[in-house]
This record gives C-alpha cells, structure tokens and sequence, in this order.
C-alpha cells in the first residue's frame, strides 16, 4: 500500500505516521526527517535545505526528488510506503505519481488530517523530538519516556513566527492537493485530527483496505 498522509505542520502525520509504519509494516518516508538528518550531519544536501527550514520555507523540488527517489529503492520500500511531509506541492505530487508509475505502484489513499491552527500553534509550543530515534512527544498529551526525557529537543522552526509561516506555506501550496488527488479518484479520508492520538489512529485503520 501507498499511502500519503496530509495536514498542516503539527497536525500529526509524524505521530500517526510511525504507528502507522508498525501496523502495516511499511516504512514511514518522511522528508522533513531526512532533511534534519541531512542538517545534522552537515551534508551539502543539509546545508542547501537549513536556510529554508529555518524560515519556514520549501527546500527546492530538485532537491527532494532525489532524496525520495533514492529512498523508493530501498528493499523496505518495496511492499509500499507511507509519505509523510511529501508531497508538498503540485510538483512534487507530479513527479511523485511519475515515480510509483514506473515501478508499477500508485497512491492507494490520502489520509487527511484536519487540525485548526490554534491547536497547531499549542502543539508545536509542546513538541519534543528524541534526536536518538526521531519520535515525536509533546510534554503534555504525551510525554518522552523519563530515560530519555534529558535528551529530547525543541525543533528549532517550532517557534510562534516560523510556524505561523509554515501554516502559511502550506494553505498556499499544500493543502490545494487534497482536491488533486481527489480530482484524480484517489480515495481522500477526512480525519479530525484534534483527539486523542490512539484515537486517530484507530479511525485511520478503520477506513484504509484491509
Ligand atoms: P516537516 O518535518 O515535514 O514538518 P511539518 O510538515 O511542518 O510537520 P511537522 O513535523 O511539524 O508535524 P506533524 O504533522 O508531523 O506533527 P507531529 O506528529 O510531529 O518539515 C519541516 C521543514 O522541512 C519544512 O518547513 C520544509 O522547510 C522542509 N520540508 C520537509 N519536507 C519537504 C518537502 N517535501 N518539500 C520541501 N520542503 C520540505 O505532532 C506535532 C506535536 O503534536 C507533537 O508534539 C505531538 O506529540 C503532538 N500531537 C500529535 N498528535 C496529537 C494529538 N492527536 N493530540 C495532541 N497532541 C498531538
């Protein structure tokens, strides 16, 4: 299964994504985790992606291209994915419909999750990554383990003007490709995105195929 789950900075795909990787058992692609990784490694792909992630901005098409189509090839891949922070734009979409073509695959379904922008800026205030595996908390709805607690970190694009910007970006460029995929009779699930997390989830694996 192909599967890309939509919404807007903080909705939750990250969270509903990981849990969503273990159920299926298909990897999660998400590119705003491989552009951190790129970052901390200080990679030529991560300093040409820092500037725009600092500002809330989109990193190149190119750029991202290449990073998924490398990743598609990958043995875990091979059975389906779930893209997560991807596509971004009409673009990316575009081109990501050309590259499950040529391997024979399409999007099976768009999960959409909808969350107003004041819980978002809540969220993002709370939201604290483990640098070790890349999982996601929130100091409230979901606290880090307290071994691990000590090394869990602010993004640093989590402050109020970046995401402010970021909801930005994505009304303008992002949130039109719900009606793409939907124009091009890709099942769409609507999902309320403002419950609890198991709860998400649950009505995720309700509405995919079996
Ligand atoms: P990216 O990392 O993709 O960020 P994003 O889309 O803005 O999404 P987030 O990771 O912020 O949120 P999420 O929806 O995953 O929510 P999460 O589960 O963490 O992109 C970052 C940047 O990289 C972009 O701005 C851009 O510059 C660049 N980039 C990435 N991909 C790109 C692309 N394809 N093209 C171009 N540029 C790209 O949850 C958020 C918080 O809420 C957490 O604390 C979580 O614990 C909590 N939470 C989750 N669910 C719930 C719930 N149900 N109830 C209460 N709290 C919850």
């Amino acid at each position: 299964m192909d599967l890309i789950l939509l919404g807007a900075p903080g909705a939750g795909k990250g969270t509903q994504g990981a849990l969503l990787s273990e159920r299926l058992g298909i990897p999660r692609i998400a590119t705003g985790d491989m552009l951190r990784d790129a970052v901390r490694a200080g990679t030529g792909l991560g300093r040409q992606a820092k500037g725009h992630m600092d500002a809330g901005t989109l990193v190149p098409d190119g750029v991202i291209l290449g990073m998924v189509r490398e990743r598609l090839q990958q043995p875990d891949a091979a059975r389906g994915a779930i893209f997560d922070g991807y596509p971004r734009n009409a673009a990316q979409a575009a081109s990501l419909d050309e590259m499950l073509a040529g391997i024979g695959r399409r999007i099976d379904a768009v999960v959409y999750l909808d969350v107003d922008d004041d819980a978002i800026v809540r969220r993002m205030g709370g939201r604290r990554t483990d640098p070790e595996t890349g999982l996601v908390y929130h100091v409230e709805h979901n606290p880090p383990p307290a071994e691990i607690a000590a090394r869990c970190v602010i993004r640093p694009d989590d402050v109020e003007e970046t995401v402010r910007n970021r909801l930005d970006v994505y009304r303008k460029s992002t949130a039109p490709l719900v009606e793409h995929y939907r124009a091009a009779g890709v099942p769409v699930h609507t999902l309320d995105g403002d419950r609890p997390i198991e709860t998400v989830q649950a009505d995720i694996a309700e509405r995919l195929p079996q």
